[in-house]
């Protein structure tokens, strides 16, 4: 259901739906990491896409969680933004031609992937504290530093050369 369909009288309708919204963002990363990390030519970045499917899964245990400590059954609200951003993602993947030029887009989509995650989380942690739920802020908060963590070690990655063995190139017009 579209967000503007809802209706948020209070707080907790809201952070219900942000949590069910970033469950569903979880979920399709869970799917499409593995394709991320086939795609990737450099070892480090292939791991690094492995690594944190093993992470991503730990989100989406962590989101059932927060579920049943609320009293509610785990629901999918569509992401819309990922859906958008995995679809970008999986374009870059399978696009032929440099491997190393490959990785730059790779590394850049699975960047915009993090900081969705990392906008949605802070704000349903922060959303979380307002409401009284502590332990759930606690839990939100550890897999934001997680998704921060994630998105440093891209930035690493780029700047410790895999753009720049990418050739350049001169700027082409269609
Ligand atoms: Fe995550």
């Amino acid at each position: 259901m579209a967000i503007f369909s809802e209706e948020f009288n209070n707080l907790n309708d809201l952070f219900i739906h942000e949590i069910e919204t970033l469950y569903d963002a979880e979920k399709r990363l869970t799917d499409s990491l593995p394709k991320m990390a086939e795609a990737a030519h450099d070892s480090q970045l292939k791991s690094g896409f492995q690594t944190h499917l093993g992470q991503t899964e730990e989100h989406v245990r962590r989101l059932e969680n927060i579920f049943a400590q609320l009293g509610y059954e785990p629901k999918r609200e569509t992401s819309e933004a990922m859906k958008g951003i995995i679809s970008e993602g999986e374009d870059v993947a399978s696009a032929k031609g440099n491997d190393a030029v490959r990785d730059a887009a790779l590394i850049t989509a699975g960047q915009k992937a993090e900081h969705y995650e990392i906008a949605s989380y802070g704000s349903a942690r922060t959303h979380a504290r307002h409401l009284g739920f502590n332990d759930i802020a606690q839990t939100l908060q550890k897999t934001l530093d997680e998704e921060g963590d994630t998105d440093k070690k891209l930035t690493d990655l780029a700047e410790r050369g895999i753009n720049i063995s990418a050739p350049q190139g001169e700027p082409t017009h269609a």
